[in-house]
């Protein structure tokens, strides 16, 4: 069983770096095929780069070939992230949850919506977030505008870590993730890679032989590769719409106006998006606030057997719950924050299989139908009694409610029409990179 999903998965990364040569700016590396060009402005400078690297050939450094549309630390961090090596037993690497193919995410094989790591039956509490765009997200902290406090910032989806650096160190060691044993364990493995003397290129002929220095230095490479144009290459359709060079069909253009209509859809207020900007950066789908829009309990979740147990994201378990500034305004407490998860960013969304921290749905359609429904017909998604069921009674008003598209009340029909549902799909699967104008 555990050798069959190994294999898939390997042969799936296989293909899936294939394809992330298309998505890159550039193309020439390690995948056939034309790249879009770089579209935004910050993309401007590697479309060029990408443009120049198409006449060179893949270039071999320090015994490795490296992609020549990355520079040699975004290789290294490329490496990194599809070595199946560096997990415990070998099998799970990085792409294994985070597949461009996948809308750089998926759960390895798991089918309950949560991730599988790399032992047997070792499934966790959330749903494998995008590491694509990731790089956009400013560390965590508090904010308050208009009286109003709101948490924004960090990755996971809880914040519970500023920067890609110190994220990307821990899965390496979490038991339910790559489960390795110690920072030297990985590095170990690290020495014996093909790619070890581009290590020692990058940071020093000795760099490997200290292993705490060097496990901080796989960071900054997996950052850096996250960092770069292929993890926000911004070469969608709707990149390619602000850059002039394509149009939305009817249906899409109805979903993007009901998408950012504050009286209807309004999902905008929350799935940043500036279609008047030319410069995609300013259309990240996402303002790295934190909210709880009252997502149904995944019951497949071994946890949440227990009626008691709840994630509660800002609040925990993953977390200690973060201490709020002493410039918050008065009454506000950190329970107010217990529930909420990350508004994750849209780009790509339509390739996952799962959506939400829960990993609760498995189908756009569905997750839209959500947003329609979620206080026209509660029962449809927490049962008789209408109340949000994966949300402890103290913390029910922290759920949002009262702006649209979460306005109304039972018994009204859906907010939006079923065409009108399929219109803001139509719309998100225009969010998919490697467009061609
Ligand atoms: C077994 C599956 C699995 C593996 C292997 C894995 N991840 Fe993840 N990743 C996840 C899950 C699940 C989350 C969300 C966890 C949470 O929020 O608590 C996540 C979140 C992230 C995020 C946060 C993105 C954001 O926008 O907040 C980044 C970045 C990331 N992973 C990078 C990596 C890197 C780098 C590696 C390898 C060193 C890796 N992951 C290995 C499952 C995995
Ligand atoms: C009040 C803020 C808010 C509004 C408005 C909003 N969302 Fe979200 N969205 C979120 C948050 C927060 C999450 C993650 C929730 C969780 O996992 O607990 C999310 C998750 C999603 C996801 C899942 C993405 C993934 O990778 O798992 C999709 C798809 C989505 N929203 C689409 C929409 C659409 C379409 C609309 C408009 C109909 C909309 N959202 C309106 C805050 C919002």
């Amino acid at each position: 069983m555990w050798a069959s999903i190994g294999v898939s998965v390997r042969l799936r990364i296989a293909l899936l770096w294939a394809l992330a040569g298309v998505l890159a700016s550039g193309c020439g590396g390690g995948g056939g095929g034309g790249g879009g060009g770089g579209g935004s402005s910050s993309s401007a400078a590697t479309g060029t780069g990408g443009a120049a690297a198409l006449a060179s050939a893949p270039v071999t450094t320090a015994g490795v070939t490296l992609d020549p549309t990355l520079t040699p630390l975004e290789n290294l961090g490329k490496f990194i992230m599809t070595d199946a090596n560096l997990s415990e037993p070998a099998g799970t690497p990085c792409v294994a949850c985070h597949q461009p193919g996948h809308g750089f995410a998926d759960n390895n094989g798991s089918a309950i919506g949560v991730a599988l790591g790399s032992q047997a039956g070792s499934l966790g509490l959330r749903n494998a977030l995008a590491n694509a765009y990731s790089s956009q997200s400013p560390a965590f902290g508090f904010t308050t505008q208009n009286g109003r406090t709101t948490a924004r910032g960090g990755q996971f989806w809880d914040g519970r870590v500023d920067t890609l650096a110190e994220q990307a160190l821990l899965p390496l060691l979490n038991p339910i993730e790559m489960n390795n044993a110690s920072a030297q364990a990985v590095i170990n493995k690290i020495a014996a890679a093909p790619y070890a003397s581009l290590f020692l290129q990058q940071f020093g002929t000795s760099a490997l032989s200290t292993p705490t220095t060097a496990f901080t230095q796989v960071g900054l490479a997996v950052q850096a590769f996250e960092q770069s144009a292929q993890l926000q290459a911004f070469t969608s359709k709707f990149d390619a719409v602000l850059q002039g060079q394509a149009s939305f069909t009817a249906v899409e253009q109805q979903g993007l106006s009901l998408f950012t209509d504050r009286t209807r859809a309004n999902c905008a207020s929350c799935h940043s998006v500036n279609p008047n900007s030319s410069n995609p950066a300013n259309s990240l789908f996402t303002d790295f606030t934190y909210r709880n829009t009252g997502i149904p309990r995944n019951q497949a979740i071994a946890q949440n057997a227990v009626a008691t147990f709840f994630d509660l994201g800002l609040c925990g378990p993953q977390r200690t719950a973060p201490t709020l500034p002493a410039t918050v305004p008065p009454g506000v407490t950190i329970s107010d924050f217990c529930g909420q998860f990350k508004v994750p960013s849209l780009r790509n969304v339509s390739l996952r299989s799962n959506f939400m921290h829960n990993g609760f749905f498995t189908d756009l359609g569905q997750v839209v139908h959500f947003y329609s429904t979620r206080v026209s017909n509660p029962g449809l998604w927490y049962g008789p009694s209408g109340v949000p069921n994966d949300v402890p009674s103290q913390y029910l008003a922290n759920v949002v409610t009262g702006t649209p598209p979460f306005v109304g009340h039972a018994g009204l029909p859906p907010l939006l029409t079923a065409q009108e549902e399929a219109a803001i799909v139509a719309f998100l699967n225009t969010l998919t990179d490697g467009f061609t104008p």
